[in-house]
């Protein structure tokens, strides 16, 4: 059955730890997909509900608090309150944003765990875990640090070591140490209950790995697969702490239930307290098998959404596993990872303290760039360039001149289309054509091309009039332009349509200008939705320009916010003076790469070559780690002409390109900050 054909879909997107505000890398890899998705089945009429809440349980909240010297209670409500805030400004399309600290939440989720527990699915473990004798309590994973037994990085987490991205379990530290003391844990006996996914391999085996196979993104499935492939161990759902679900069972004081089997139950327990509010009947959203249930999340929370938490559900029995899981890779900024700790992020609520009214600029450019299949960047530059040339100059360049012809030439009023001529049918064609395409690419969860799509359409209708040339004809052939305009403004409509799921803003404005009620998703494709005689709106602009200076303030306020220890210990020290004559000895030129390759027996060399304004020349640079030859093709880059040639893998370099290395490592290169001659001298 394919996920279009479901009665009923519930919809959720990863519950966000209470520990922090929501930066644009939540929104590209969870959130914003979602959103999209659920706005495209809310057009075609289907039956859906949206449910995320805040995850307050856990370490990622304790340790926060522990960090701020606060109770967990004060930060889960702090961020709780700040990132719904944030949620509802940008404008996300929840039908409820829950939370697993209240009451309904732990009545849910400890209910499940009894159920397990009667059904005897789960298997009672003593077995050792580190302790502070200080602190008088186990240590959760996250708890633990020491020396990782893979790379030898000394501030290594019990879960996992940040260095080499391995995954650990706290006996595999050396040298353990608790965070809440410093000191060496002991080893002591502890009771706790476990799932056995060991013995839900076979079943995973063929649900997943033969059920899913070709139909879960390839990114989701091949994690997957290596998961099961390593074969899964039992897996302890229950923890030593004091922040969390009770574990429902006599004798289990200080005991809670392990935040990955009471989170995900946070879904359940969100739609159960909308279709309480909503007159609605949570069990069908969750149990009936017409239902499709579609988890969005971020690539480190695979395994938890497709093997943990389906192991969870079959092993109740009553539930629907999940239809499929569109998880997304990360997105970097600027060429760096995403980090909370060194305040390298673009937080939410910033940006709509500092963008008003334009959310939809930051879907656009994040959904451009979402990273699908690979990791992928935003920059403040590309944000620009994705506003100023395609939603101002494409689409709402579009938009505007459509209405703005229709105002002055018939005051506002749809004119009657006449006798179409070849030019009209295409456009008829491809009006008729590219909703399908659209459809087809978000079926698939792939919103870039959908998005890209929509953009087409744009396209096809700016290009339409500057075949058409209506301010033209309309002295030599008003009567054609009435035809042409009719057919422009059915454009408009359509894009409204189409624009819904991408830009749910600037669609409601078209429609508002449009004076237009609300289309289906059905409706797309269709060239009669406007009527003749129809009067439209005042034309406004859809989008307006982000001019440099903004972008510059922008990229200050990241540099001057972010905290870079390791960087400025790090800067080289100065060399040793030189005389003027020195510096000039060096002829450096403006060039541009015109050729990239990539040189086979060479891991770090790509093969340049070079317009240097005087001559076209070969140059090995050693940047094949940090980019591609597609994407150093075209670039505008600074040379040394003058070194001495030098032979490298049996080719001879003759110059250098100039770059700017960063302390992490990461590479930019010098360019003109503006289009300039190849050729002119850089001194
Ligand atoms: N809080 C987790 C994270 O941010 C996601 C939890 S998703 C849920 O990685 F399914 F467990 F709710
Ligand atoms: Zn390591």
């Amino acid at each position: 059955m394919s996920d279009q054909s479901f009665k009923r879909y519930t919809i959720t997107a990863a519950l966000p730890y209470a520990n922090g505000p929501l930066h644009i890398g939540h929104l590209a890899g969870a959130y914003l997909p979602a959103d999209i998705y659920v706005r495209y089945l809310r057009l075609q009429k289907k039956d859906v509900v949206f449910v995320c809440g805040s995850d307050e349980h856990g370490a990622a909240i304790t340790l926060r608090a522990k960090k701020e010297g606060v109770s967990p209670r004060e930060i889960v409500d702090r961020y709780h309150n700040q990132i719904q805030d944030t949620f509802q400004r940008f404008g996300m399309a929840f039908d409820i944003y829950h939370r697993t600290s209240s009451p309904l939440h732990h009545e849910t989720s400890s209910q499940f765990f009894k159920t397990l527990y009667d059904k005897g699915q789960f298997e009672e473990q003593v077995s050792e875990q580190y302790y502070d004798q200080e602190y008088d309590q186990f240590l959760a994973d996250r708890y633990i640090y020491g020396t990782c037994p893979n790379c030898g990085y000394e501030e290594a987490y019990g879960d996992q070591c940040e260095k080499c991205g391995t995954s650990l379990s706290p006996s595999d530290l050396i040298n353990p140490k608790s965070t809440l003391s410093g000191n060496t844990p002991i080893l002591r006996e502890t009771r706790h209950w476990y799932l056995p996914l060991n013995k839900f391999q076979p079943w995973l085996e063929e649900w997943l790995l033969k059920g899913k196979k070709g139909k879960w993104k390839t990114n989701v499935y091949g994690q997957c697969s290596s998961w099961l492939k390593a074969g899964l161990q039992p897996r302890a759902m229950t923890r030593d702490l004091d922040w969390g679900v009770d574990v429902p069972l006599p004798d289990t004081e200080g005991k809670k239930l392990y935040v990955w089997m009471d989170a995900p139950i946070g879904y359940i327990s969100a739609t159960r307290q909308w279709a309480e509010e909503n007159g609605k009947d949570w069990k069908t959203y969750w149990q009936a098998s017409d239902t499709a249930l579609i988890h969005f999340i971020g690539k480190d929370n695979i395994v938890f959404h497709c093997i943990i938490f389906p192991s969870i559900l079959k092993a109740h029995g009553a539930y629907i596993l999940p239809e499929n899981v569109p998880a997304n890779e990360f997105l970097n900024l600027e060429g760096k990872k995403i980090s909370t700790s060194r305040n390298w992020a673009i937080w939410v609520h910033e940006y709509l303290d500092d963008f008003p009214g334009k959310e939809d600029i930051l879907r656009y450019a994040l959904c451009a760039n979402m990273p699908e299949t690979k990791d992928n960047d935003f920059s403040w530059k590309d944000f620009q360039m994705k506003n100023n040339s395609e939603l101002v100059a494409i689409l709402g360049n579009f938009v505007n001149r459509t209405l703005v012809l229709t105002q002055k030439y018939y005051d506002k009023v749809a004119p009657k289309r006449g006798q179409l001529q070849p030019i009209d049918q295409e456009l008829i064609k491809e009006l008729a054509e590219i909703p399908g395409r659209v459809s087809a690419s978000l079926d698939a969860y792939r919103f870039r091309e959908a998005q890209a799509g929509m953009m087409d359409l744009a396209r096809a209708g700016n290009k339409y009039l500057a075949d058409t040339e209506p301010w033209k004809m309309i002295k030599t052939d008003p009567e054609r332009v009435k035809t042409i305009m009719n057919l422009a403004l059915q454009v408009t409509a359509n894009l409204a349509i189409l624009m819904v799921p991408f830009l749910p803003h600037s669609s409601g404005k078209l429609y508002s200008m449009l004076q237009l009620d609300k289309l289906d998703w059905d409706k797309a494709g269709d060239h009669s939705l406007i009527a003749e005689g129809h009067t439209i709106g005042t034309p406004e602009l859809l989008f307006t320009k982000v001019e440099d200076e903004t972008i510059e303030a922008q990229l200050n306020k990241l540099m001057n916010n972010a905290e870079t220890p390791q960087a400025q210990a790090q800067v080289t020290p100065a060399k040793e003076e030189i005389v003027f004559d020195d510096f000039m000895k060096m002829d450096i030129r403006v060039g541009t790469v015109i050729e990239a390759e990539k040189l086979k027996k060479s891991k770090k060399l790509l093969k340049l070559t070079i317009d240097t304004g005087i001559d076209k020349r070969t140059v090995l640079s050693g940047i094949a780690e940090h980019f591609t030859a597609e994407e150093v093709t075209g670039k505008q880059v600074c040379v040394l002409i003058n070194l001495a040639p030098r032979k490298m893998m049996g080719i001879e370099s003759q110059g250098m390109v100039l770059m700017a290395e960063d302390a992490d490592g990461s590479l930019r290169f010098i360019s003109p900050g503006e289009a300039t001659a190849n050729g002119a001298m850089v001194s």
